[in-house]
């Protein structure tokens, strides 16, 4: 038995706080609960009261009939300060559903309502619940947020796929369902962290390369391409989402790393080619999304080349190595590799058909390079993924979030059918 304080943020989701509290008394857990006063436009106190059979708090100015006692506990003969009593007597701090405003809040250290004060007075485990729109989960400003609270020691619970509350939408953001909460809360008790997700990656390892490589001409200089690696992000969040182990290779990427997925910052094509040869024999899945150049200067300048040293500069050029068609040379049997490949106009997939068959791969994500509405530095993406038994799905416009999940659904189809 566990004393759980659950902290309740705005948000249609509030409707399954009422499940969860249900679950944890059911379990034998003693709950109280505080609500964000939005929380109260979507379920009211009465219910959360019923259910967890104490006094339910939304302010710190308002008297706590139970003096911050949790229902197993006798009430002091004092008149604690609740946030501080509630905090003290709990034993883990559950925040769900938290609005990406809570989030914000949180993260900022803000303590303008009993929720907040509470979660920066807490000492025990804390573990959070976001629940939102999916664009509003996807937002930098959300991702900074989260990563803050997580590398502060915050549990974070992942949200989840699917329709959300707004009509016709679809994506990241619903709240984890009451039993995973629980769950949660019970790792976070048990010292163990939260549990890995169980998705249908658990138990893979996924190697991603992301980003634009660059190949220096003089200490200041360099070649690059326009790759922002957010194609490469979106899978690795999506891949770590599903369960997987990700190991993100990234290559001048100047976006957050997901929460949960290691990264490696690498410059050149010959250090990515070696932060990608160190971690392939583990991996079980290949994606290899890394814009890699070419072609490198033969010999970079040490300092700086000054204009005045000559007329015409020449710059030689030596090829790179093909990391992935290096790889895929050191393939063992069980692994799925995935090239991505950038082509323009209408020939695109016929060059990409040769490619996939070229380097070995078993899939081949290709993009159209000759549309501005697609592609390098945009968030939305069209592509073709091409498998090496003949298969073809064409992925219409979209986010690369949810192209990234098109991808990782072929990845599971060619594991499935080998
Ligand atoms: N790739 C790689 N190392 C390189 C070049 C490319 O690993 N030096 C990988 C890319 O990350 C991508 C795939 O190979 O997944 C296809 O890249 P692309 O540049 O389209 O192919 P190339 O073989 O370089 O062909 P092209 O002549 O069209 O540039």
């Amino acid at each position: 038995m566990a004393r759980i304080l659950l902290g309740v943020s705005g948000g249609i989701a509030a409707y399954k706080a009422l499940e969860l509290v249900r679950l944890a008394t059911g379990a034998g857990h003693a709950v109280r609960v505080v609500q964000s006063p939005n929380s109260r436009r979507f379920v009211g106190e009465a219910s959360f009261a019923a259910l967890s059979g104490a006094p339910v708090l939304m302010s710190e100015f308002e008297r706590d009939p139970a003096r911050g006692a949790f229902p197993d506990q006798e009430p002091p003969s004092h008149d604690p300060l609740s946030h501080l009593e509630l905090v003290a007597n709990a034993d883990v701090f559950l925040i769900a559903p938290a609005s990406a405003n809570t989030i914000a809040k949180l993260a900022a250290g803000l303590a303008d309502n009993l929720l907040c004060s509470c979660a920066l007075a807490a000492g025990c485990p804390v573990v959070l619940a976001p629940a939102m729109n999916n664009r509003m989960y996807e937002h930098p400003a959300t991702v900074a947020n989260l990563r803050t609270l997580a590398e502060r020691g915050v549990r974070i619970v992942e949200p989840g796929v699917g329709r959300l509350a707004s009509k016709g939408e679809q994506g990241i953001g619903r709240l984890a369902e009451p039993e995973a909460l629980l769950s949660a809360c019970d790792a976070a008790l048990a010292g163990r962290g939260v549990e890995a997700p169980v998705g249908e990656m658990a138990g893979l390892c996924v190697l991603i390369g992301a980003g634009g490589t660059r190949e220096p001409i003089d200490s200041v200089r360099f070649i690059g391409n326009s790759s922002s690696g957010r194609m490469g992000f979106a899978l690795a969040q999506a891949a770590q989402r599903r369960g997987a182990h990700v190991t993100l290779v990234a290559a001048n990427v100047a976006l957050e790393t997901p929460v949960g997925v290691e990264r490696r910052d690498v410059a050149s094509a010959g250090e990515l080619k070696d932060a990608c040869e160190a971690a392939f024999a583990e991996c079980d899945v290949l994606l290899m999304a890394a814009a890699v150049a070419d072609f490198t200067p033969a010999e970079p300048a040490n300092g700086k080349i000054k204009k005045a040293d000559r007329e015409l500069l020449e710059i030689v050029l030596r090829p790179t190595a093909d990391v992935l068609e290096g790889l895929a040379a050191q393939r063992r049997p069980g692994q799925t590799l995935v090239g991505f490949a950038a082509e323009h106009g209408a020939e695109a997939v016929e060059i990409a058909r040769g490619k996939l068959a070229g380097k070995d791969l078993d899939a081949l994500v290709v993009n159209d390079i000759s549309r501005a509405d697609i592609g390098f530095e945009v968030d939305a993406n069209e592509v073709t993924i091409l498998s090496a038994d003949g298969g073809r799905r064409d992925v219409p416009r979209a986010s690369k979030a949810h192209v990234a999940e098109a991808i990782l659904d072929t990845v599971l189809e060619l594991r499935a059918s080998r």
